[in-house]
């Protein structure tokens, strides 16, 4: 656990346009910036960040928050991940509050981190100081024209033919064996532990921090009975389907061209960077997974695959490039002449013609398995209709719906098919996905002509909408004035500017009213407390709250100022036209909403009374009934004129 104290130091000292900035192109527009939203696809900027509130959102797709928000979305974190990877970020230090489970698992995750680290600095030891090493290790980099300095940068290394010389090693230190096998770098026997790595290059993974999680050790000579690589086991620190090998020394130039190559192997890796092309990553040998996707996604939406395989390997990863399109990102593919791989390739060139060979040789993903596809169903007219529906299959993964029709279009003069055919068959695919609760709608959108986009419904219904509204007006109005008029005891108009919270805020005291929401109550009450010296909290008070629930429920209305539609009005009396130019009614209507809101419920509460009292008892009950009865009406009256007005 993080004391509040930090939380609050994390909050105040992050910066939201440096954060966002790392991985958003930011451009200064006024007091904010403005970038392509990372949460959804778009040309035309519509990403906006405030520092001055420590705020984001984005008025294409409607997502915002706080600068812990935006870490735990983008990074697909939990708050306090997110809250610790700020920390370390502007160097704050955590002062854990004591929480023994989370201190165990910590304790025991940096136990084999630092058995990780002592391996590889065994293995890197032993390559560059050893004689078996020097013999045998480093020598075969050389043959394969690695430098120095590439070898020192990826923290190559090597590992003897001594059954046990790492273990050992590590035993001699006072590491304890339970760590060294469950980083999978020992092996036990019933005779003792020994090595997994065994005379064998040593590639040492990174994480996105540059710790080392991991081994991948490949073999010297062409021993056909073992196999060419060897990799670490899965651990409490090495999880093979989030990891993407190069990743943190590739990241910022991912960023700087806007594009991450993807490759197979630790070789294509290290040889294109060592050619100066280092946005590159390598998923090492396994099909991508969807975590790995998100990885590339935080710093770039476009992802180009090198492929060195025949068509049947290229066409088992299409899956995996299936999942990239859905999750909104351009996949281009580069196909490499026969025999050759991103390794050969990039040796001896300079990095420039590597750039420009990828630009000029790479295709876009839906094109490159149309044509492929559509060369093996040549003139067979079965294989060709299987080829539409894969096709059309991979198209309806794309979440932008614009960029779909594009494909239609596209892919009807590729195939020549009809681009009705292909719409009409992308629409029963999208129906297909599309889960049950929302088939109505869905149907009810559907059109021959256009493919449609499922809109994902918030769900702030649970929440009273007057009680809502009410906070909301307090928040994006509070501060503005308006004319109140009455008339006062001797009968004569009066008028006089009042801030909108003051109004609300002394109307609703007058009421003793107490929210239902737990958390529309403590905004509530922030706002009570600061009438009291006659003050109006900012609404940066409540973005960066360090209780989450505060800070959501703020924000979503911030962001989202017209989720509550027109024709509520209809329906809960609320009044949202025009808001801004009727700021009066809309204040006064919402008070109004509320209260009536309440008697209603009062009104409900007696009538279930009446329904099992005693005679005596009826009476009271009645009077009251009648009273409130009369009330409603007079407030419905008021509230009519002010809506109508
Ligand atoms: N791989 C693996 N286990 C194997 C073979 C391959 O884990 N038995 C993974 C490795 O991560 C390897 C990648 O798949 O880097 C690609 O395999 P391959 O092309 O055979 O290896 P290269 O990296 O090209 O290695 P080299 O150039 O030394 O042949
Ligand atoms: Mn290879």
């Amino acid at each position: 656990m993080i004391s509040t104290d930090i939380i609050e130091l994390i909050f105040s000292t992050a910066r939201i346009e440096e954060v966002i900035g790392e991985v958003v192109n930011l451009k200064k527009r006024g007091s904010n910036y403005l970038g392509n939203c990372p949460f959804h696809n778009e040309k035309t900027p519509s990403f906006s960040v405030s520092p001055s509130k420590n705020i984001y959102k984005c008025f294409g797709c409607g997502v915002g928050g706080n600068v812990v928000q935006f870490v735990m979305a983008h990074d697909h974190l939990s708050y306090p991940e997110a809250l610790r990877q700020l920390a370390k970020k502007y160097n704050i230090e955590i002062v854990e509050k004591h929480d023994p489970e989370y201190d165990e698992k910590e304790a025991e995750k940096e136990s084999l981190y630092s058995v990780t680290d002592l391996a590889k600095k065994f293995f890197t030891d032993e390559l560059w100081n050893s004689e078996e090493g020097k013999d045998i290790g480093l020598s075969y980099f050389e043959e394969r024209l690695f430098s120095k300095a590439i070898i020192k940068q990826f923290e190559l290394g090597y590992s003897p033919v001594q059954k046990d010389a790492f273990t050992q090693h590590a035993i001699k230190k006072g590491y304890k064996t339970v760590y060294l096998e469950k980083s999978g770098l020992s092996i036990s026997k019933e005779y003792g532990a020994v090595d997994r790595f065994r005379n064998r290059v040593i590639f040492p993974i990174h994480n996105v921090s540059g710790r080392i999680v991991g081994f991948g050790g490949r073999i010297l000579n062409q021993e056909k009975n073992l196999p060419k690589y060897l990799n670490s086991p899965e651990s409490d620190i090495y999880h093979k389907s989030n990891i993407l090998y190069g990743l943190f020394f590739a990241r910022k130039e991912i960023i700087v061209q806007d594009n991450c190559y993807l490759v197979e192997g630790y070789t294509d890796v290290i040889s294109l960077h060592q050619a100066g092309v280092s946005n590159v990553v390598s998923s090492s040998g396994t099909s991508l997974t969807v975590e790995q996707i998100r990885l590339i996604r935080r710093y770039t939406k476009n992802i180009t695959i090198l492929y060195d395989g025949d068509a049947a390997g290229i066409k088992a990863s299409f899956r995996g490039i299936d999942l990239v399109l859905q999750e909104g990102m351009n996949v281009r593919i580069v196909l490499f002449p026969d025999g050759e791989d991103p390794d050969s390739f990039a040796r001896s060139k300079p990095a420039e013609e590597i750039r420009s060979f990828i630009k000029d040789q790479s295709s876009d993903f839906i094109k490159f398995k149309t044509n492929l596809l559509s060369k093996e169903a040549e003139g067979d007219p079965v294989k060709r209709a299987g080829l539409i529906k894969e096709i059309v299959a991979s198209i309806a993964l794309i979440p932008d719906v614009i960029i779909r029709s594009e494909y239609i279009r596209e892919c009807s003069s590729l195939l020549d098919i009809k681009e009705q055919t292909l719409i009409f068959e992308l629409n029963r695919v999208l129906r297909k996905n599309t889960p049950k609760q929302h088939r109505e709608e869905l149907d009810a959108a559907i059109t021959d002509e256009i493919p449609f986009e499922i809109q994902p419904i918030e769900n702030i219904q649970s929440i009273k909408s007057q009680e809502f509204n009410i906070i909301r007006v307090l928040l994006l109005y509070g501060n503005q004035e308006f004319t109140y008029s009455w008339t006062d005891e001797n009968n004569k108009p009066k008028d006089a500017p009042v801030k909108a919270a003051f109004f609300v805020i002394n109307e609703l005291m007058g009421d003793d009213y107490v929210f239902e929401h737990p958390t529309l109550q403590k905004i509530y009450e922030h706002f009570t407390q600061a009438f009291k010296s006659q003050t109006i909290p900012e609404e940066t008070v409540f973005i960066n709250h360090i209780d989450p629930d505060i800070s959501n429920m703020v924000i979503t209305m911030l962001v989202s100022p017209y989720q509550i539609s027109d024709n509520w009005l209809d329906k809960h009396g609320i009044f949202t036209l025009n808001e801004e130019n009727n700021l009066k009614h809309l204040v006064i209507s919402s008070v109004f909403s509320l209260r009536l809101r309440k008697i209603e419920f009062m009104i409900s509460d007696i009538e279930k009374k009446l329904k099992d009292v005693k005679d005596e008892d009826i009476l009271p009950l009645m009077k009251n009934l009648s009273d409130l009865n009369r009330l409603k009406m007079a407030i419905s009256g008021q509230l009519k004129r002010i809506v109508l007005r």
